[in-house]
């Protein structure tokens, strides 16, 4: 273990959303619904679906890679691979075990986060503490899930709302001045099954039962998770900047866990802060979960919206109930992104299982195919 580190600074970040689109028009087509009911009640106009030969791990690989290209590094530089996510390639081998194989590290401990949308905002306060303290240099941070094999597309108040995709950030060690500023953790189990996938665990093993009642879909009770979502995150924002030591006024750009654009709207009317300084890309993705905030952070650079110097703020909350929020000094050159062009899905090979492979595909979602 070398010496304590006065900085943790983003290094490299980049994402990776799948190539098929899954719009509301389709969806009102699949079940009782339509493009104004969800437009006005989410902001949702559409969400990525992974392909058929698409898995979180071979999404996070790439979301990784060019991560680690817009740092600057080569694979085996990476001490850490964690992969926030709740809808793992297995429940065992972790998704980080076979991510760290895809992108051809040698080196790394991998293991997986289970914090459901605030995954990629724990996998970043655990990758500060190891690197603060001295026990890694480099470490990956993923936030990747492929929701839509979890997703009931019968159920249109869930069905509505979930997509897939992967983001990733690289976060160093480095004495210069900058970086993380404030982290903040916090876990309600009083909202424990507000947002919650009763089967296939210990507690409710797959049965011919389990299978037939639905229990393998994600339930959610909205609209009080809504209540609890708009009073945690703002709670958990302002946690992160008391420990930062500044005020919210000195935030240049809040980028949110997109999950609605009324709970967002909501935070910042709540916080009195305004909507102009906060990323909004949820329209075209819906909620990705762990991947939310990485991927709306990697297009907010991409789109100019992040500079040396700025002030950020990432804020999450999910399923358990969880929430997190980072406040951190951008130090990176935005154009280093320009590092990770031609990195795409040909880059990574994910281990193939041992069983015969089997259509992962959802059946509801076979004309997509
Ligand atoms: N299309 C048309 N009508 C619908 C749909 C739909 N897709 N879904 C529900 N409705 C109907 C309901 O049946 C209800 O009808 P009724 O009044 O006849 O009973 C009516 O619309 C209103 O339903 P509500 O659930 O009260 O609608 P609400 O305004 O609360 O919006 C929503 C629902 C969008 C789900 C909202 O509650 C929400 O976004 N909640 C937070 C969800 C969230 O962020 N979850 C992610 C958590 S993060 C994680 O860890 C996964």
């Amino acid at each position: 273990m070398s010496r304590p580190v006065s900085g943790v600074h983003v290094t490299g970040w980049g994402a990776y959303a799948p190539s098929r689109v899954l719009t509301n028009a389709a969806l009102a087509r699949m079940v009782d619904t339509n493009d104004e009911w969800i437009v006005s009640r989410t902001g949702i106009s559409e969400r990525r679906i992974a392909g058929p030969d698409e898995t979180t791990a071979s999404m996070a690989a790439v979301a990784g890679l060019r991560a680690i290209a817009t740092a600057g590094l080569t694979p085996d530089d990476i001490d850490l691979i964690l992969v926030g996510t709740l809808s793992p390639d297995y429940v065992m081998p972790s998704t980080a075990a076979l991510v760290k194989d895809a992108i051809g590290n040698k080196r790394a401990a991998a293991m997986d986060l289970y914090a459901a949308c605030s995954g990629f905002v724990y996998g970043y306060a655990t990758a500060n503490a190891y690197i603060a303290s001295g026990m890694a240099k480099h470490v990956l941070v993923i936030g990747a899930e492929t929701l839509s094999r979890y997703t009931d597309f019968a159920d249109r108040s869930t069905c509505i709302l979930f997509g897939d995709g992967a983001g990733a950030a690289v976060l160093s060690a480095s004495d210069e001045p900058g970086g993380t500023m404030g982290v903040e953790m916090t876990t309600d189990p009083s909202g424990a099954y507000l947002i919650w996938l009763p089967g296939g665990g210990s507690a409710r093993p797959t049965t011919d039962s389990s299978f037939a009642s639905g229990e393998h879909y994600m339930k959610m009770k909205g609209t009080e998770t809504f209540k609890m979502a708009v009073r945690t995150l703002g709670s958990t924002a302002l946690s992160s900047l008391k420990k930062a030591g500044i005020e919210l006024s000195d935030i240049d750009l809040v980028v949110p866990h997109q999950a609605n654009i009324r709970i967002i709207e909501a935070l910042a009317k709540s916080l009195d802060f305004p909507m102009e300084k906060v990323f909004v890309n949820v329209a075209r993705y819906g909620n990705t979960s762990a991947a939310s905030v990485p991927l709306a952070l990697a297009e907010a650079v991409a789109a100019g919206r992040v500079n040396r110097g700025d002030r950020l703020l990432f804020v999450a909350f999910g399923s358990g109930l969880t929430s997190g929020a980072i406040t951190l000094e951008w130090t990176a050159d935005p154009a280093a992104m320009a590092r990770a062009d031609g990195i795409g899905p040909e880059s990574v090979k994910v281990l193939p299982g041992y069983l015969e492979p089997t259509n992962p595909f959802p059946p509801a979602l076979e004309w997509l195919r």
